[in-house]
């Protein structure tokens, strides 16, 4: 495998990028960034009051930072928010410095996910089910443009893991 190129793991919440993501780096002795974890070292802010200080715009710019910053280094993995895919910049910045790999998984999947966790601002609404429907279908044809794509319904982390790095090693030769 190309050691320089980063693998980008793409996908709409609660499909386990970040999971994936530290498996597959300590697989490969690779750096890991995680998006979020990396908005809040360098914002000094939660999420949830970035969302509540500056709304989605504020938390888009921050989203916009970390992808341009991350995608000039080389030789990491990267799991990126659900939404990263909203800005095209972003989306071309990161395929240049390496694979990216859209995670799927049904609504059912997504739902129990995100609901073990509340840290997710745009999920605060009353009808969740709902607000993840809207949220699917909207960025659908976004997420259908990656070049690559994992449905892990029924497969643990690790098995995605493995995956990701066939496919990542697949695309090096
Ligand atoms: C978001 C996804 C979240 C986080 C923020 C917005 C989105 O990340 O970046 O709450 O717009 O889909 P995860 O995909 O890691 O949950």
């Amino acid at each position: 495998m190309a050691k320089d190129k980063n693998i980008v793991l793409m996908g709409f919440m609660g499909t386990g990028k970040s999971t994936v993501g530290e498996i597959v780096a300590a697989r490969l002795g690779r750096p890991f960034v995680d998006f979020d974890t990396r908005i809040v070292e360098v914002s000094g802010k939660s999420i949830a009051e970035i969302f509540a200080e500056n709304g989605e715009e504020g938390f888009r710019r921050w989203e916009g930072r970390i992808s341009c910053a991350s995608a000039c280094t080389e030789g990491q993995v990267l799991a990126t928010g659900g939404g990263i895919v909203l800005d095209p910049e972003n989306v071309r910045a990161l395929s240049r410095s390496g694979i990216l790999i859209c995670l799927e998984a049904s609504i059912e999947s997504i739902v129990e996910r995100v609901s073990k966790d509340g840290g997710r601002p745009l999920l605060n609404t009353k009808d969740r089910w709902q607000r993840i429907r809207d949220l699917l279908e909207e960025r659908r044809p976004l997420y259908e443009a990656l070049p690559y794509h994992i449905n892990t319904e029924g497969m643990s982390s690790e098995a995605v893991a493995d995956r990701v790095i066939e496919i990542s090693s697949s695309q090096a030769e």
